[in-house]
């Protein structure tokens, strides 16, 4: 069977690496916030051009604390998607805010910024666009609608490790932006893991003291706080793929490459890289023209040895632990849902298993004459 994600296979490659950096964690007797940790948030911060880095417990805490920072509480509203991970609607509920889920783009499934200029009111707090599959939102009117109307814009990048914008990073255009290493991220580690980054020092301080119950040095509680930390071993895992985040990014494009050739002509949407972007292909997903053709070829696929996925197959607006009342109408979310494929995508994944899955997707189509 091709996976359609293999964190092994990342772990076998960097073995020797990773092997010697979780045996000078377990002999150094130091277990949280330590030096790796430390040096991790220095080193991605740098990775991504300056400002600050605090290591969390995961992504969805990531996001959680970094609207926190920034006040967001009973009473706000926060601006998002609802095609993306339950986790970004999730982090803004557990802020005790209101989430208004709003439209993608039919092109690149990341936010409609012509949506959200709708869906601004006296309440919203913060607009949190994600950069979904590995493609930056569309970031220049975001800031310019935030910054007039005085509302915070947060970035989840637990998808875009590596991106850019214009050049930039992604994760350097908001006030914050969080990211997450979940195992099958493009930076991923062998467990949970997640960091804040941001530019403004007001909010640093505030974000070292959400991770852990709002300590100072003396471990006296001065604010309130959780505990959110990434433990010593994910950062000293981390600080190894770090270091190969931009090879392996540099793969996943030539892969996408590779899966562009050889499904041109087949009635599918490909990803579409907007100019001025750095795509980093977290996933690579393809759009069938309806729901039943895109149910067969899943099933096809996994008959053919090829595990595909979706993301995401239900929308958050309309999951019921998500809903909202009065319910909402994303027509564009919703048909997307119905179309997507993500294929196999990793840094490992061999150019013959793209063949080869590209194939089986040819004679998918082709085996009826449809
Ligand atoms: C877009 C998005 N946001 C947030 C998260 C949450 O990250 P985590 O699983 O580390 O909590 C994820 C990952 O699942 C994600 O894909």
């Amino acid at each position: 069977m091709i996976k359609q994600n293999d964190p092994l296979a990342n772990y076998l490659h960097l073995k020797p690496r990773i092997d010697g950096a979780v045996t000078r964690v377990l002999s150094s007797g130091h277990y949280i916030l330590g030096q790796e940790t430390e040096a991790f948030e220095r080193e991605f911060a740098e990775y991504l051009g300056g400002g600050y880095c605090v290591g969390v417990a995961n992504g969805t805490e990531a996001l959680f604390l970094a609207l926190k920072a920034c006040g967001v509480g009973p009473g706000n509203e926060v601006i998002t998607v609802s095609h993306t991970a339950v986790a970004t609607v999730a982090s803004i509920q557990m802020c005790g805010a209101t989430p208004v889920m709003v439209d993608i783009d039919a092109k690149t499934y990341t936010i409609d910024c012509g949506q959200v200029s709708r869906a601004l009111t006296s309440r919203t707090k913060a607009i949190v666009p994600v950069h979904l599959y590995g493609q930056p939102a569309d970031m220049e009117p975001l800031i310019t609608l935030a910054e007039r109307h005085g509302v915070y814009l947060i970035e989840d990048c637990a998808q875009a490790h590596g991106a850019t914008y214009q050049g930039r990073k992604a994760g350097t255009f908001g006030h914050a932006a969080a990211f997450s290493f979940y195992p099958t991220k493009n930076m991923g580690c062998l467990g949970d893991g997640g960091a804040v980054v941001t530019r403004d020092r007001i909010l640093y301080d505030r974000l070292l003291g959400l991770r852990q119950y709002g300590w100072d040095e003396n471990r006296i509680s001065i604010t309130q706080g959780f505990n959110s930390r990434l433990d010593e071993l994910q950062a000293a895992i981390l600080r190894v793929k770090l270091k190969y985040l931009d090879k392996s990014n540099e793969r996943r494009a030539r892969l996408a490459q590779a899966y562009n050739g050889l499904l041109d002509g087949l009635p599918l949407d490909l990803p579409r890289e907007v100019l001025g972007v750095t795509h980093v292909y977290h996933q690579y997903v393809i759009g069938c023209q309806e729901e039943p053709i895109r149910d067969e070829l899943l099933s096809f696929l996994y008959e053919n040895q090829v595990q595909c996925a979706i993301h995401y197959p239900v929308p958050v607006h309309l999951q019921r632990g998500y809903a909202r009342t009065p319910p909402v109408s994303l027509p564009v979310t919703e048909q997307t849902a119905r179309r997507i494929v993500s294929l196999p995508m990793y840094p490992e994944l061999k150019m013959e298993q793209v063949e080869e899955v590209s194939n089986r997707i040819y004679d998918f189509f082709h085996r009826s004459a449809r």
